[in-house]
């Protein structure tokens, strides 16, 4: 497997006491799409605004591209402060590796210090480092004329360079379109204000491109002059989508991009968004807070409750054979087209107690099937096995 376009290791956010986000992980691969769904509170928003960098996450690694972007330090203080009680009453070889441990896990949080405040610099200074070696030869053999036209060229790539921030090739399409557009901005100044951040100064390139991109998200360029109150929630969430789009990101994270929408639009922007990644090669990480929206549109899907992942699936997989009875409450509430099977269609409610029967073993991801993953004991593990016809490990050995 190549390196995923996005890895996010042992994700926590915790507001407080509040856990909004506790131990996620998943991947996407470049090209693909990620749906995210569960019910409002669950954590979604937190992990999308993680990524973004939003937020000093609370632990957990986040990579982009083979870069960590952010990274916490709680697990590792915690780690700490454990091995440090441990030591008290440990044997003298016991402690000198409790010590060396503890040097390790300084180092950990040094380095997760570094790549989560400095991302951006360490980018700057090498796309800096790429544009002094590439024009050092070549002002080097010119001279008069040519080597005033280079030396201008190489000051403007140097000015471009020190604008760029590593984190601008993700970009978020948020939910309420209303409340994330300024109104007193035109679509124009909207849609081109992120590519002005980016050191973009020539008013006809920026033209051009808010142009071009109005076009593709359905709008037309008499658009431009107009401010974000004239339009409909619909043709708002356009707006949003090309503000997004315009930046040419690898990866766009689109937070219930329709929940606010008629149903009737819903479907409308969903197929635009499904025409642009394949346009742009974008991958996209979908959140939606119930599974019909993000069926057709993702590839795979991670179900979370609590601020937990709870299952994790390809999509033809997840609505196949459901195994968390979370995932199986979020499918038996989406209504089926056909009115006979609708009039008898039951909802399953999820109780976790009821659910499960932990005592005193933590639920933990377990792969049930290849790429199949469910939050699950040891004992659900081997029941959602039979469920699917495979064999336990155990069996396998006899
Ligand atoms: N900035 C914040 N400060 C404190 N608590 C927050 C903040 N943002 C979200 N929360 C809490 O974190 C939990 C998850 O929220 P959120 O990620 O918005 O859920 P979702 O997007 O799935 O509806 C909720 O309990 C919410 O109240
Ligand atoms: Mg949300």
């Amino acid at each position: 497997m190549s390196e995923p376009l996005l890895r996010v290791e042992h994700l926590c956010q915790y507001f407080g006491p509040n856990k909004a986000v506790d131990d996620v992980s998943f991947e996407i691969q470049k090209g693909e799409v990620f749906g995210l769904v569960g019910e409002s509170g669950c954590g979604k928003t937190t992990t999308g605004r993680s990524i973004i960098k939003l937020y000093d996450i609370t632990s957990g690694s986040i990579y982009f591209k083979g870069k960590r972007i952010a990274a916490g330090t709680k697990s590792y203080k915690d780690r700490i402060r454990e091995a440090r009680k441990e030591c008290r009453e440990a044997s003298p070889e016991r402690r000198s590796e409790l010590e060396a441990e503890i040097a390790k896990l300084r180092e950990e949080i040094r380095s997760a210090r570094r790549d989560h405040e400095q991302c951006d610099k360490l980018y700057k200074d090498e796309l800096v480092k790429e544009v002094r070696e590439k024009y050092a030869p070549l002002l080097e053999n010119a001279q008069g004329e040519e080597e005033k036209r280079i030396r201008q060229e190489y000051d403007e790539a140097l000015r471009i360079a020190k604008k760029q921030r590593y984190i601008t090739q993700i970009q978020m399409i948020f939910q309420d379109p209303i409340a994330s557009l300024d109104p007193r901005m035109t679509v124009m100044d909207t849609i081109a204000e992120g590519l002005v951040i980016r050191g973009e100064k020539d008013r006809e390139v920026l033209e051009k491109k808010v142009y071009d991109i109005l076009e593709k998200v359905g709008l037309v360029r008499e658009h431009a002059n107009r401010y974000p109150h004239e339009f409909s929630g619909g043709q708002r969430q356009r707006i949003g989508v090309a503000r997004a789009v315009v930046m040419e990101p690898e990866l766009i994270i689109a937070d219930e991009p329709v929940s606010a929408l008629d149903v009737s639009i819903q479907a409308q922007v969903i197929n635009l968004l499904n025409e642009l990644r394949h346009e742009f090669g974008l991958t996209f990480l979908f959140i939606a807070h119930d599974l019909s929206v993000v069926k057709y549109f993702s590839d795979r899907i991670g179900v979370m409750y609590y601020g937990h992942l709870v299952e994790l699936a390809s999509s033809d997989e997840l609505f196949a054979h459901p195994l968390h009875p979370y995932t199986q409450s979020l499918l038996s509430a989406i209504p089926l087209p056909d009115p006979l099977m609708e009039k008898k269609r039951k909802r399953l409610k999820y109780d976790p107690l009821a659910a499960h029967n932990y005592g005193s073993e933590q639920p933990e991801m377990r792969e049930v099937a290849p790429g199949h993953f469910v939050r699950c004991s040891r004992e659900e593990f081997e029941r959602y096995r039979q469920q699917l016809g495979l064999q336990s490990p155990e069996d396998e050995k006899q």
